[in-house]
Formats: structure tokens, sequence, C-alpha cells
């Protein structure tokens, strides 16, 4: 199998780079800048992606490689700090910019070049940098000029070594896959075979090679991750795998059936899997609780317990097993090079009175959506895979004020008609236009307000509860807008929820954007 090496030299954008290299079809493995040279000799690579970074390379201690490097007859590509450190190697010369250029940024490039074979000769692109290359290393042309920037890209076609200043791999460069396609495939000569199925049969046997004989115990939330982390365990070790899935009570309507049918001994897997009712636990706990932090803290706590009685009974294991992901790690400055951003919560939040010898994390290099892939390939359904975001602390935070049984039995039903009425709009837009309609949320529920108003139904007086509407359309969840949800839809779902769902009067939909409203209602 054709195989390219990213070598990460700490910038933010690196998964990003490997993640367009497995979008042309092509395998692709990250390695710290540290490794040595013996090991990426024995690789066999077609080609080598060196990564932007946050250092300057002429500064003392910055991360730099030997020039062995560029001498191994294997295509190599530097991006941004990758590039600049290719020239400074090879003997050209990198400074400090007078200008400074950050953001998109208009860009002319010589399409005779095979890394821009295709790409308009003049095109955007997105920069971030501080330093530019003032002088190319012997043999170099500069082959990408901006404004500011004389060598946006460069050039050594024989020794088939190439930079570019920018930043190719995220979107604010629009044909920038088209550069990397042609890097990889092209001028590398992969063949494009791999596809994602690989990853999932890789990552079987890897898993298989790390545990031997050894027992595994992961906590399933029903969450996609941690679902697909089961998947790819339970095929790689089979009955040495143990998941234990707690059912707090405050999981969507019929999810917890929906994740023992997937897992449990009538599911798909071979696993042993232990599910946990432990509903009235919660509920009794929550009882009399109306501060968000403090429901959401009792929720994570007793989640933890409850997790750590049942690991006790199953005794020691070798490996606990977590269905991190990606975007997990960089946000917990967790990922390889890169600096820290913020703290997560799903990373971290380990259990005290686990015993167990090491951590397995299947999943660390995958974005949401490769995950979404990899699941699908194992067999997960589609309705498990292509969940919309859930928060840990469930139902609990979309019941405002204190949460009881019949609380959650309400809201559970009132979002699952919710949820079907926006999804049969969906479908039946799709279906009519061939494309996802423009208003598609990107999540969206029902919550309960702990509002009761008069209303009437039938000649009766009601006194009931609001059910509010939320649906938001966001790209990182970071902000979010309202969704224009059809108004139809709206007066079908509110029309339903009144009708089938006992304890509701009256409907809601919630306009808040993030901010300075946030998602979820607690
Ligand atoms: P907020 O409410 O902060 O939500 O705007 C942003 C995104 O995060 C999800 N969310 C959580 N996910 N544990 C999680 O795993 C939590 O405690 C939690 N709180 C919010 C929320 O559903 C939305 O997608």
């Amino acid at each position: 199998m054709d195989k390219v090496l990213v070598l990460d030299f700490g910038g933010q954008y690196n998964q990003l780079v490997a993640r367009r290299v497995r979008e042309c079809n092509v395998y692709c493995e990250i390695y710290s800048y540290r490794t040595k040279i013996d090991a990426i000799k024995a690789m066999n690579l077609k080609g080598i992606i060196l990564t932007g970074g946050p250092n300057s390379c002429y500064e003392e201690g910055a991360p730099t490689y030997d020039k062995e490097l560029f001498e191994l007859g294997i295509p190599v590509l530097g991006l941004c700090y990758g590039a600049q450190l290719m020239q400074q190697v090879l003997g050209g010369k990198v400074e400090r910019a007078a200008v400074q250029e950050y953001g998109k940024t208009e860009v002319k490039v010589n399409a005779v070049s095979p890394l821009f074979a295709g790409v308009s000769e003049e095109t955007i692109c997105w920069m971030s940098h501080f330093d530019y290359i003032s002088r190319m290393a012997e043999g170099f042309t500069s082959i990408a000029q901006t404004r500011d920037c004389p060598v946006a890209a460069c050039e050594d076609r024989t020794r088939g070594l190439y930079g570019i200043q920018f930043h190719p791999e995220v979107l604010h460069t629009p044909e920038g896959t088209k550069m990397i396609y042609n890097f990889v495939r092209n001028i590398c000569g992969c063949d494009g075979s791999w596809k994602m199925d690989s990853f999932v049969e890789n990552t079987v046997l890897a898993l298989r090679e790390k545990i031997g004989n050894g027992k595994v115990l992961l906590g399933l939330s029903g969450g996609v991750d941690s679902s697909v982390a089961a998947g790819l365990l339970a095929r790689a070790v089979g009955k040495q795998l143990t998941c234990v899935f707690v059912d707090h009570g405050l999981l969507r309507k019929n999810e917890g059936d929906e994740v023992e049918a997937v897992f449990g001994s009538k599911g798909i897997f071979d696993l042993n899997f232990v599910r946990v009712n432990a509903q009235e636990r919660f509920y009794g706990k929550l009882a009399g609780v109306t501060e968000p932090e403090r429901k959401r803290k009792i929720i994570g706590e007793e989640f933890i317990r409850v997790f750590e009685e049942e690991a006790n009974k199953i005794g020691a294991v070798d490996f606990l097993a977590q269905g991190t992901i990606y975007p997990d790690v960089v946000e917990s400055g967790l990922g390889g090079e890169s600096a820290v951003i913020k703290s997560h919560h799903n990373v971290g939040g380990l259990p005290d009175f686990v015993d167990f010898k090491e951590i397995v994390e299947p999943l660390r290099n995958l974005f949401k959506d490769e995950v979404r892939k990899a699941g699908l390939e194992l067999g997960i359904p589609k309705q498990l895979v292509m969940r919309q975001p859930f928060p840990g602390p469930g139902l609990g935070i979309r019941i405002i004020g204190e949460v009881t049984a019949e609380k959650v039995s309400i809201v559970q039903d009132a979002d699952y008609i919710y949820r079907e009425e926006v999804d049969k709009t969906l479908e039946a837009y799709e279906k009519a236009n061939g494309v996802p309609a423009p208003w598609k949320p990107d999540q969206y529920y029902a919550a309960l307000t702990n509002m009761r108003s008069v209303g009437v139904m039938g000649d009766e007086r009601t006194y009931d509860y609001a059910a509010a509407l939320r649906a938001v359309k966001t790209i990182d969840f970071m902000t979010a807008e309202a969704a224009n949800i059809p108004f139809d839809t709206l007066q079908t779902v509110m029309n339903r929820i009144i009708k089938e769902v006992r304890g509701v009067n009256r409907v809601f939909y919630d306009l808040t954007s993030k901010p300075p409203g946030t998602i979820e209602m607690e």
C-alpha cells in the first residue's frame, strides 16, 4: 500500500493535512519531527509532507531535520514552516517579513509546475506567517507569488522538492486540495487505492497486536464515538472486550434499547455487554435539584460512580478504551506538537477506581465524519452512526428546573415527534430538489421549560408545561444561528405534541443565536 508521511512540526492544521491526503485516497500517518531518519527510511514511503509550526526556523532550538531527509529520493512537500525549514536546511535564507500576511490572500501561480496542474493562475490562498523565504536554496525556482511574498511556493523539480508558504490544507484555500492531490497522486505517484475500510482493517490489526490476550473495558454511552470505538474493538478482540452501558434515564426515546439491540447479545458484534439500568438512582440524586451546574455535576459524578462499580465487578483489566476523537485531542492541547487551545470535557475525565494498565483510543486521529464513515463500514446502523450531538448530561439539561421521571417521559415524547417531523420534511425536500434543504439544522431537539400556563382542550381548562423547540445551524458549535424550519413543519409539530403528549399545552420555538444563547438550555 502506498504511504505518505506527514512530519509534524507542531502546526494547528496538521491533522487537516492528513485528512486531505486521505481524501485523495492515499494512506498517510503523522509522526513527530523527532522521528529518526532510520525509522523514516524503514517506512517505505512514496512521499513526505512537512507541516507548519509555530516557531521561526532560524531561532535557536527550533524544530529542525537533518539534510538527509531531502536526499532520500522521496518527493518532499513543505508547508509554511515546513517550506521555510526545507530552504534553510538546503542553504536558502528565511527572515522575518516586513509585512506579515494573514488570512485570505491573492496568489499568482505558475500553472506549468506539476504542483499547480489544473489550478487557476490567479487564486486565493490562506496565509499565516511572520517569516518569509528571502533567498531560495540552489536549484529552486519560485512558482507562486503574492503582493508581499516573492516566494509563496517554490520547487526543485529534478529533486522532487516542493515548498508552499501558505496553507493548502484549509478550506480558505479553495484550490488547496487540488495542490495536495497533485503532490500525492501525480508527483509521488500514489495509486489512490486506499479507502476508509482500509482504516477499519488496519486499525483492527493494530488493535489486535497492541491488545494481545489482554482484557479491555469500554464505557459505552450510545453516542457515535464510543459506539464506533466499541465496534472496532469488538472486531479486533471480540469477547476480550466488555462494554458497560450506563442508562442514566436521560437518553432520548428508545435510545437505550437501540444501543442494546446493536451491542447486546442479540446484536451484530461478539462482545460482553453490560447494561446498567440506573434510571432510578439518577432520578433519586436529582430530586429537588434545580441549579443547572449542580445538575450537570451530579449526573457526571454519578455516571463515573456507576461505571466504577461495574468495572470493579469485572476486576482488573489491561486496557481502558475511550472514544476520544481528534477534535477532543486538539481542544485539550494533547495533539502531538500543537499548542493548547482549551481543555475539553471528554478528555481526561478518567474514573479514579478502575484498575487498568493502559488507555487505548482507536479513534484518536479521526474527525467526526471519518468516525461516522468507519461506523457505517463496521455495520453499525445508520440511525446510530448519524446521530446528532447529544450532551453527556442528556435530557437532564433539556429539562429546565427539577428533573423527574414524568418530565423525562414528556420531553422524550415531544423530542421524538419533533425530530420525526423535521426529518420527514428534510427528506421530502432532498427528494424533490436533489440537494439538502438550505435550512437543514446541525442540531435540533425539544426541551421542557419549567413554565406552566393555562390553555383549553376540548371544553376543559388545562394548566400544563410549555415545550420549547430548538434548531440551530452551526459550523463549529462555538457560534450558532436559529435554523429557519418551515412554519408548516413547526405547526405540525406543535399540533402533534399538544395532541399526543400529555402534560404539554403550549409550544415555543427558540430563536436565540449563540452567543448570547448557548445551544443547550442549561
Ligand atoms: P452549548 O450548550 O455549550 O453546546 O452551546 C455546544 C455543543 O456541545 C454540546 N454539549 C455537550 N456535550 N457534554 C457533551 O458531551 C456536555 O456536558 C455538553 N454540553 C453541551 C451541545 O449539545 C452542543 O452540541
